[in-house]
């Protein structure tokens, strides 16, 4: 199969090891301890209000962050060491945005075969019949002539989707990849990426889909002001969340209409009389 991990963890079974992780910009702290370990085939759902840090805990996974302090293990090695060969590291992790990252100059094939020719070294051959599985994987088996520019926003992610599974990623990252997409789109994509779990790939996902969370993620992680304030198994975490933080946060989300009762009457206008 070819969208699923080929290398298995280390006997442990841990893919991701995140310890006491910390990350500034200048003097903004962003990431305030951040401890979170994720299991081989496990899906973990990362939610939080905007600029809690989630973006940022993803880009210190892939190094797209240098992190400033703590560690970060992927596969058994620390590839926050110095030493270690980054971009080995990242061949392991495939990323997908928010954004629609495929190159535009490309059609949907070159853009599968491009980082596996390039990094992976991969024949030409090889590479093509890897791009084809995971074309078909994702549903785009008829676009592969196609220019991004000739695909649906849906059709792009999920061809960026197949392009980072072409790379035989041991772990995926997605943050917010259904958060640009016209409400129509969001369903194909999300469905490529249960699909995916069901398979058995290990996954870190940011999203704002609490459906999605609830039905595929096995753990739903809650992030507020760069700290992990709640995590459990994704039905508890979204159903009967614990903290206040969560059960606001979980209320706007599901109901963005909601007025907490505690925000009434705290802004009264002045009387212009
Ligand atoms: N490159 C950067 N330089 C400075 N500040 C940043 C940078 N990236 C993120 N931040 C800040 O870090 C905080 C968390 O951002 P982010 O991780 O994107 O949050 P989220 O993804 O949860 O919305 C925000 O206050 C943001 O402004
Ligand atoms: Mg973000």
């Amino acid at each position: 199969m070819s969208a699923k991990s080929e290398v298995a963890a280390g006997q442990s079974g841990v893919v991701v090891d995140i310890a006491g992780l910390h990350k500034s910009f200048g003097d903004v702290h962003v990431l305030k301890g951040i401890d979170l370990r994720v299991q081989e085939r496990e899906v973990v759902c990362i939610i939080g209000p905007s600029g809690s840090g989630k973006s940022t805990l993803l880009r210190c996974v892939n190094l797209l962050e240098q992190p400033s302090s703590g560690t970060v293990e992927l596969l058994g090695i620390d590839v926050t060491d110095p030493d270690v060969d980054i971009d080995a590291v990242r061949t392991r992790v495939g990323m997908v945005f928010q954004a629609f990252n495929l190159f535009p100059h490309h059609t949907v094939m070159g853009n599968l075969v491009l980082a596996q020719r390039k990094v992976l070294k991969r024949s030409k051959a090889e590479a093509e019949e890897v791009a084809w599985a995971n074309l078909r994987q994702v549903g785009l088996g008829d676009r592969a002539t196609f220019y991004p520019s000739e695909l649906s926003g849906g059709q792009q992610q999920r061809a960026a989707i197949a392009r980072a599974l072409s790379m035989n990623p041991a772990l995926m990252l997605f943050d917010e990849p259904t958060s640009a997409l016209d409400p129509e789109l969001v369903g194909d994509v999300l469905a490529v990426m249960r699909d995916l779990a069901i398979e058995g790939m290990t996954m870190m996902v940011v999203t704002h889909e609490m459906a999605f969370a609830r039905d595929v993620g096995d753990r739903v992680v809650f992030m507020d002001d760069g700290a992990i304030v709640e995590q459990g198994p994704a039905a508890q975490v979204i159903g009967s969340p614990q903290t206040d933080r969560a059960r606001i946060f979980l209320k706007r989300v599901l109901d963005p209409t909601h007025i907490d009762d505690s925000e009434i009457g705290q802004t009264e206008p002045d009387d212009p009389t």
